[in-house]
C-alpha cells in the first residue's frame, strides 16, 4: 500500500508538521506501506521524494529540501490519486496522511482537494476539521450540544472592539486571546491589564480575521486521545502542566523544562470515565473520524470543560497522542497502522 505523507504547509505550524512528519515516517510500518513523501514549502509548493530526503535537518531544526522534484497532484479516473511530475507520470498513491497543522492543512481545504480526487485518507473530513479549526464554531456546537465549555466572546477584524472594562465584567481577568482559526499556542498571549489586552487583540488578529478572547479557567489541563470511525476510543488521559504562565509555543516546542507530563494522568477512576466520555462526545458532535486529541480543563471544583479539539493532533517527540496511545497498549507503529486502516475501511 502506497501511502502518500503530506507535511509542511503554508500554516504558521510548518515546523511543527516537519517534527510530527518525521515521526509519523519512522514509525511506518515497511512490512505493509511504502511511504510516498510530499511536502509543502511555506509558499506553497509542492514537493515530492522517494526518500527521507525531503526533509533535512536535526532535531528541532528541520526544513524541506527545495532542491527535491516539484509536483502537482492529478485525480486519476480510476479514482486514485496520481503525482505529475514534469510532466511524467511518477508514482501512485493509495491513501494519504496529512500531517498538517493549522489552517490549509487542518480546516478542511486539504481534505477537500483529497476527497474531490476521491483518494482515501487519514482523519476527519472536509466538516469536521473545519468546524474543528474554528474555536468560535466548534465552541457554538458544544455549547448547543450541551457539553460544557469556558465563557467566551468571539471578535470579528471589522469589528469594534470591546472594552477592557467590558471583558473584565463579563469574564473576568486574565483572559487568553486566541487567532480563531490556529494551534500550538500560536498568536495566543494571556492579558491582565488594558495594555496587555490591546496588544493581545493585535497579536491574534495578526493570524487571523477571527479571535476568541476566553475567559481564565483556574484547572488542570488534560488531554485525551481519540481513535476511530463509527465507534470511537479514547485513551487513558494524559496531563500537562508548565512552568510558563500558560502552555505557549515556546513551554511547547522550545523550553525542554516548560512543561511537564503526566501520563496516566493522576485523577481518579471517576475522572477518567467523565473525560473520556466527554472526550468521546465531543468528538461525534464535531463530526469527527479516524483520530482527534480533546483538550478539557479539570476545575478545581471538578468541573469538566473542554478547551479544543485537535483535527490532527502533533506527532512531535512530545506530542501527547501518540505517547496517550502507547500508554493506552497501542505502539507508535500500530497505531500509524490504525489510522491508515480506519481510512482505508
Ligand atoms: N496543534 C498541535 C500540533 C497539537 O495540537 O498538537
Ligand atoms: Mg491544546
Amino acid at each position: 500500500i502506497n501511502v502518500g505523507i503530506l507535511f509542511g504547509g503554508k500554516s504558521a505550524e510548518h515546523e511543527i508538521s516537519l517534527r510530527s512528519a518525521r515521526n509519523v515516517i519512522d514509525a511506518l510500518d515497511l512490512t505493509r506501506f511504502v511511504p510516498v513523501l510530499i511536502g509543502i514549502t511555506k509558499d506553497g509548493r509542492w514537493l515530492y521524494s522517494s526518500e527521507a530526503k525531503l526533509i533535512q535537518g536535526e532535531g528541532e531544526n528541520l526544513s524541506l529540501n527545495s532542491d527535491c522534484q516539484e509536483v502537482a497532484l492529478v485525480p486519476h479516473s480510476t479514482g486514485q490519486f496520481h503525482y505529475v511530475a514534469s510532466g511524467e507520470l511518477a508514482e501512485k498513491v493509495d491513501a494519504i496522511f496529512p500531517i498538517l497543522h493549522g489552517p490549509l492543512g487542518e480546516d478542511g481545504a486539504t481534505q477537500g482537494l483529497l476527497k474531490l480526487a476521491d483518494v482515501p485518507f487519514v482523519g476527519c473530513d472536509v466538516l469536521g476539521s473545519a468546524v474543528g479549526m474554528d474555536k468560535d464554531v466548534m465552541k457554538r456546537i458544544l455549547r448547543d450540544a450541551d457539553l460544557p465549555i469556558g465563557k467566551y466572546i468571539a471578535l470579528r477584524a471589522h469589528e469594534k472592539r470591546p472594552t477592557f472594562k467590558y471583558i473584565q465584567s463579563e469574564l473576568g481577568l486574565p483572559v487568553f486571546v486566541k487567532p480563531a482559526n490556529m494551534g500550538s499556542s500560536v498568536g495566543v498571549s494571556r492579558a491582565e491589564t488594558e495594555a496587555e489586552y490591546n496588544k493581545a487583540l493585535d497579536e491574534a488578529f495578526a493570524y487571523d480575521r477571527k479571535i476568541v478572547i476566553e475567559q481564565f479557567i483556574d484547572g488542570r489541563e488534560i488531554e485525551c486521545a481519540i481513535l476511530g470511525n463509527e465507534f470511537p476510543e479514547a485513551s487513558v488521559p494524559g496531563e500537562i502542566s508548565f512552568s510558563h504562565n500558560f502552555y505557549s509555543y515556546e513551554a511547547k516546542y522550545l523550553d525542554d523544562k516548560g512543561y511537564q507530563i503526566d501520563i496516566p494522568a493522576k485523577i481518579d477512576d471517576k475522572q477518567i470515565a467523565r473525560i473520556q466520555k466527554i472526550a468521546i462526545e465531543t468528538f461525534q458532535v464535531l463530526e469527527c473520524e479516524g483520530f482527534s486529541r480533546v483538550d478539557v480543563f479539570l476545575t478545581r471544583d471538578n468541573r469538566i470543560l473542554v478547551n479544543e479539539i485537535n483535527t490532527i493532533p502533533g506527532f512531535t517527540k512530545i506530542s501527547m497522542y501518540p505517547k496517550l496511545w502507547e500508554a493506552s497498549g497501542v505502539t507508535y507503529t500500530n497505531l500509524i497502522s490504525k489510522l491508515i486502516d480506519l481510512a482505508i475501511d
